[in-house]
């Protein structure tokens, strides 16, 4: 096994890099979404509204050039992500291209595919970190959020068999209005498999979260409990399990650098191709995103129309034009900015300092004391809609 919560430092230096810097350096993280297909239904699912179908996906050595290219431009971690990766049959060759490119490779799953055999095999390849996500570990919660029978019993047994393997092991819980009063449960359970990080991430309100956004924010009380169990569980776990915790946009202060910074460390890649600066980058009007299928990759990172949208502070506004907090949280998130004002290149609605964020505080605190409507669940065609209730269950 390894050894305890530093195994997720970061790797080393891929052996691809060559000096390269088309924006400061390449991206250090390549976010690779292999399919939007999913046996799970979570109706906070970051993929867009409009899921890309299996027929437009790179095949394994499309992704095998991508990776390529990303370790010669610097990037050192590779997200096998989705959807759930696990549902394409060539992963493994899709995973030996990532390992002979040099990069450390995570697999972004909901585990429920998975057999040990599998992951024994890929393990073998050379996979170096599963991130398990949960919805709950009550089962009958979890079921009902992710529109998914008997995934806890499944993602437990991914998680132990990823240790015993001498993966590392990150749980990822979103948190929300229907699983926060279980976090306390999903600490214990990112112990109880040997995990060394958790990630207690409260949502972000786009895509189908923002479908769904009445039927999942927290009440501040709810999210402020949040932040005290958390802070009791750091200290109490300490050298044990490592915590990533994400806040709960409503009710911050000021706003996270959204994938930190526009352009600035991450790329994400379409099932299909296309290359975009956050994965809800597709909600922005207007801008155009290249295919990596069209262009090389060191081309659409430094000089892509997308990339170049909200790089560096000229597109800033006031109050972040001048405001001391510009080079640290880059202005917030553009997609919220877009989604709550109205203009993608205002201050995001999170911070104080923006005209919108006393509306965008309550706004999160009135939906919260409403009863929640029916989840929308994630599916293939759109949001258009198919609402069940916990008494519907497929
Ligand atoms: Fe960040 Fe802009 Fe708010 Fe300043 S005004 S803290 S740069 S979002
Ligand atoms: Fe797109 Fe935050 S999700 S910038």
């Amino acid at each position: 096994l390894r050894d305890g919560p530093d195994a997720f430092s970061p790797p080393p230096l891929s052996q691809m890099a060559k000096s390269y810097a088309p924006f400061e350096r390449g991206p250090a993280g390549l976010l690779a979404e292999l399919t939007h297909r999913c046996p799970l239904q979570c109706p906070y699912c970051s993929n867009p509204l409009d899921l890309e179908r299996a027929n437009t996906e790179l095949t394994s050595g499309e992704w095998g050039d991508v990776f390529r290219q990303a370790a010669s431009i610097g990037a050192l971690q590779l997200h096998l992500s989705g959807g759930e990766p696990t549902i394409r049959r060539d992963l493994e060759e899709i995973l030996a291209h990532a390992v002979d490119a040099g990069l450390y490779t995570n697999l972004v799953t909901s585990a429920v595919l998975l057999t040990r055999e599998r992951l024994a095999h890929l393990a073998e390849i050379g996979l170096d970190h599963v991130q398990v996500s949960v919805q709950d570990v009550v089962p009958e919660s979890s079921d009902h959020i992710s529109g998914y029978e008997g995934g806890v019993a499944k993602k437990r047994d991914v998680a132990r068999w990823a240790r015993e393997l001498g993966l590392g092991l990150t749980i990822n819980a979103p948190i929300h209005r229907q699983n926060v009063d279980h976090l306390p449960q999903i600490i214990d359970f990112a112990v109880e498999v040997g995990a060394q990080r958790l990630e207690v991430a409260h949502i972000q309100y786009y895509a189908w979260a923002e479908v769904n956004r009445a039927a999942l924010i927290p009440t501040r009380e709810k999210f402020l409990a949040t932040v005290g169990i958390v802070e009791e569980a750091k200290k109490r776990l300490q050298g044990v399990l490592n915590f990533d915790f994400v806040i709960h946009d409503h009710y911050a202060s000021r706003p996270k650098a959204c994938t930190g910074g526009w352009g600035r460390s991450i790329m994400v890649v379409t099932p299909s191709g296309k290359a975009l600066p956050c994965h809800a980058a597709q909600t922005l009007p207007g801008l155009s995103f290249d295919n990596v299928r069209d262009r090389p990759l060191g081309e659409i990172w430094r000089d892509g129309a997308a990339f170049q949208a909200f790089r560096g502070e000229e597109w800033m506004q006031e109050p972040c034009r001048s405001c001391d907090k510009r080079g640290v949280d880059y202005g917030g998130c553009r997609c919220q900015a877009l989604a709550v004002t109205g203009d993608a290149a205002a201050t995001d609605p999170a911070c104080h300092r923006s005209a919108h964020h006393e509306e965008f505080a309550a706004l999160g605190q009135n939906e919260s004391l409403l009863p929640a409507p029916p989840f929308v669940y994630r599916r293939l065609g759109g949001a258009e809609r198919k609402e069940k209730t916990l008494d519907q269950q497929p």
